[in-house]
């Protein structure tokens, strides 16, 4: 037996290729957990403002210390799929939390929320159905409709970012399907902008349409007490349909989930492809998701903590003559152009001990390139100082403020 070596040549090509185009990414390996400050393999200590753990839950004690009790109590797999080998109770315990959590009747977890937004769509359309999607919805939203669309032949469209008048367009040209979905992400990932919420319920209240949120940059980080967008806007009990993850202010570890009626829950139990034949979130990771949105309810401080630091963090780099995009979320990008650049700023932070991952083509559109920083409530006043510090020295020698 011999390896395919043109199936091997392609593929080192192609990495040579993005390495000669200067958009190569390199893992970076960390030998802590997520907090403010990492130990980084080959580096020491790093102030990091790329992760989503905006809550500073990743550490929390009370969340670890949970998921160590549940490893002892119920062992460290699920043993198979829920329907055929057992569903534990901490599955049932954390779904009627995070239910209460985002203010609907049920919800039903996942392994990630890209899972449950594939689980999504295709398994509540049927043919005659059309999905419409902001252009600037994640990637497991596009791979959700893209997967629905082959699967039941339904009809898929996308309406321009944030543009109300597009959408009722795209819906009355859609008058006579059997029903109509939109899909919206709560805070857009890349731009840290939030979906005009009240517009997309009225519209779609008008036009007989389900509104499905992904709320997975929103969920304890929106909203007086970390409800989310529809807590930021007083509609909590409106939306129909929230995804979300665990995987980021929620303990950041991994998982997701569907949250809404009742039914739409128990369909994903009899009809969704990652439910019926993959495992289940390990209980591990169940107990410590539990945990979290104990400590959120607990602890609504942290959530002010978080806005008051994103606040801060955006006037000092505005103050430092960057341009940071408007918004109110904790993703902060600062659009620098060339993905060769983003890249490059960096390393270069790195290099002043500050991870901040660059963005560019084709995760953003071309000439968009950004450094996305995400801020904590983790953060101190200092470990921000430095970085605004460290950001404008940095675009200072690369030429993107004079
Ligand atoms: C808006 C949005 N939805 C879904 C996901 C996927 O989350 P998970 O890591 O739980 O699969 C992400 C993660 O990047 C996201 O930003």
């Amino acid at each position: 037996m011999t390896l395919n070596a043109g199936f091997r040549g392609d593929l080192e090509a192609q990495i040579a290729q993005l390495r000669a185009d200067r958009v190569y990414k390199t893992l970076n390996y960390l030998d802590s957990p997520q907090s403010a400050r990492v130990q980084m393999d080959g580096r020491g200590e790093v102030l990091i403002l790329s992760s989503n753990n905006y809550l500073g839950l990743c550490d929390e004690p009370s969340v670890v210390r949970a998921g160590i009790e549940g490893l002892e109590r119920f062992g460290a797999g699920t043993g198979s799929v829920r329907f055929i080998c057992g569903t534990f109770t901490i599955h049932r315990e954390l779904e009627a939390a995070l239910a209460r959590f985002v203010g609907t009747d049920a919800a039903m977890t996942f392994v990630a929320a890209w899972n449950a937004n594939e689980a999504m769509t295709a398994t509540v359309v049927q043919e005659g159905d059309v999905v419409l999607s902001d252009a600037l919805n994640h990637a497991s939203i596009i791979d959700s409709m893209r997967l629905a669309k082959a699967i039941t032949k339904c009809t898929t469209g996308v309406y321009k970012h944030a543009d109300m008048d597009d959408l009722v367009e795209k819906l009355r040209a859609a008058k006579g399907a059997r029903r109509r979905l939109i899909w919206t992400d709560g805070v857009f990932s890349m731009e840290g902008a939030i979906a005009k919420l009240p517009q997309l319920l009225e519209i779609a209240r008008d036009h007989d349409a389900v509104l499905i949120m992904d709320d997975s940059h929103a969920t304890g980080v929106l909203g007086a007490t970390g409800r989310g967008t529809a807590e930021h806007f007083g509609v909590v009990g409106e939306v129909d349909v929230i995804t979300s993850t665990l995987g980021k202010a929620l303990g950041g570890a991994a998982g997701g989930f569907i949250a809404g009626p009742a039914a739409l829950c128990d369909m994903m139990i009899q009809r969704a492809r990652p439910q019926l034949f993959s495992n289940a979130l390990p209980p591990t990771v169940a107990c410590s998701a539990v945990a979290a949105v104990e400590f959120i309810e607990a602890h609504p401080e942290r959530v002010t903590t978080l806005r008051e630091n994103s606040a801060w963090f955006r006037s000092a780099l505005r103050e430092a003559g960057l341009k940071p995009l408007d918004g109110e979320t904790p993703i902060v990008p600062i659009i620098v152009g060339e993905t060769a650049d983003a890249i490059k700023m960096s390393g270069m932070l790195l290099d002043e001990g500050i991870f901040i991952t660059g963005f560019g083509f084709p995760v953003v559109p071309h000439g968009t390139a950004r450094l996305r920083c995400q801020v904590s409530a983790a953060h101190s006043r200092a470990d921000l100082e430095y970085a605004v510090r460290a950001i404008r020295d940095v675009a200072t020698r690369v030429g993107v403020v004079k």
